[in-house]
């Protein structure tokens, strides 16, 4: 198997800006980032910033986020975060509008089929409203397919489909687009990079909703692609009917976006030279095979050095050893994954 760098390596320069390969081509890089992070670490909101052209609020957007009383808002944390961005040149994805997760406690209990619409669009006119103008695209709903849900249309069982009804995508694409008229507006997915029966199914599930909305005329302009990849799972990624399933996309006018990428190591062996080559092969061929597709416009990381990674409480090691799933190692050094990602960065076609 080939060797990518090491830390420490002569032969390439380990500090060329991964933003910087990627704008030779057209695409965005970054990942996602919390504020926290840059106050206990200055070394890594040295190393973001020297790396990322765009940022994904890890939780400042998130419903529970911003408001936990019905109707009261506060957008402090989130507003400083978008300053933060704007000051440094660094495009900002809003992320999330209508999700099942990160909802403060009282709004799920009060959800029923005479005010789940109204909730839904106010909260949507609320938040979307106040970055108007300010975001690069908004991740307008989030993770709502699960093909274990045994519905014909493939849709996840959450509060928001049996309050609002099956066309609530429909309903927050359209109260986003009223809100905010520049951001992209974007269907952000999990499991659609798998190719086995449940990343099939949910492949066929968003393409059959994505016909059916685009029919409506929906204001829908991108699809996440969320990308948490486990190390294991390496045969059934970057393959040709993934390849097929991004031309589908592109083909009905999506732009394609990588928006949570990292890669689980708990399967993989103690040594970390080891997990790194393995974790590097993984990004490469993911990437590689990715990146052929001119639809996809941005490659976003949750996370960009393994001291910050939410793997290390998701997806934690039997063994206990810290995992290492991101690019940069917990002392914000390159690893081999970093590497990897420059190199499909070089070898991607240019954007039109
Ligand atoms: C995660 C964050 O990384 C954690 O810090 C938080 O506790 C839970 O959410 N899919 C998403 C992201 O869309 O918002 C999630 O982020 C990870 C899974």
């Amino acid at each position: 198997m080939a060797q990518w760098f090491q830390p420490g390596a002569k032969a390439q320069p380990a500090t060329r800006s991964l933003q910087q390969l990627a704008g030779q081509k057209g695409l965005l890089f970054g990942s996602c980032l919390a504020l926290k992070y840059c106050v206990q670490a200055p070394e890594y909101q040295q190393l973001f910033l020297a790396q990322c052209g765009i940022a994904t609020p890890e939780v400042h957007m998130k419903w529970s986020s911003l408001s936990t009383q019905p109707g009261v808002y506060d957008f402090a944390n989130a507003d400083r975060f978008v300053t933060f961005c704007t000051t440094n040149q660094l495009q900002v994805r809003g992320h999330t509008l209508i999700w099942h997760e990160a909802l403060p406690a009282w709004v799920a209990p009060q959800l029923n089929a005479g005010n789940g619409r109204m909730i839904m669009t106010d909260h949507i006119a609320r938040v979307a409203g106040h970055f108007a103008g300010k975001l690069y695209s908004w991740d307008v709903v989030n993770e709502v397919l699960d093909p274990g849900s045994q519905r014909p249309d493939g849709l996840r069982d959450t509060p928001w489909l049996r309050s609002c009804g099956a066309d609530y995508l429909e309903l927050a694409f359209r109260a986003a687009a009223a809100a905010d008229a520049r951001a992209l507006l974007v269907w952000n997915e999990t499991y659609l990079e798998v190719s086995n029966g449940f990343g099939q199914n949910k492949r066929a599930a968003m393409l059959a909703l994505l016909d059916r909305m685009l029919a409506r005329g929906v204001p829908i302009q991108g699809i996440g692609l969320e990308a948490h990849l486990r190390a294991e799972q390496a045969a059934v990624l970057g393959d040709a009917s993934y390849e097929a399933f991004l031309g589908q996309l592109a083909r009905r006018g999506m732009k394609i976006f990588i928006t949570e990428l990292d890669v689980q190591d708990l399967t993989l062996p103690a040594d970390p030279g080891a997990r790194d080559q393995a974790v590097a092969a993984v990004y490469n061929r993911f990437l590689t095979a990715t990146l052929r597709q001119p639809a996809v416009r941005a490659i976003v990381t949750w996370g960009l050095a393994d001291r910050f990674s939410w793997i290390a409480g998701y997806r934690p090691r039997p063994d206990g050893l810290p995992v290492r799933p991101l690019p940069f190692d917990a002392n914000y050094q390159p690893k081999a994954a970093y590497y990897a990602i420059a190199e499909s960065l070089r070898s991607a076609p240019p954007r039109g």
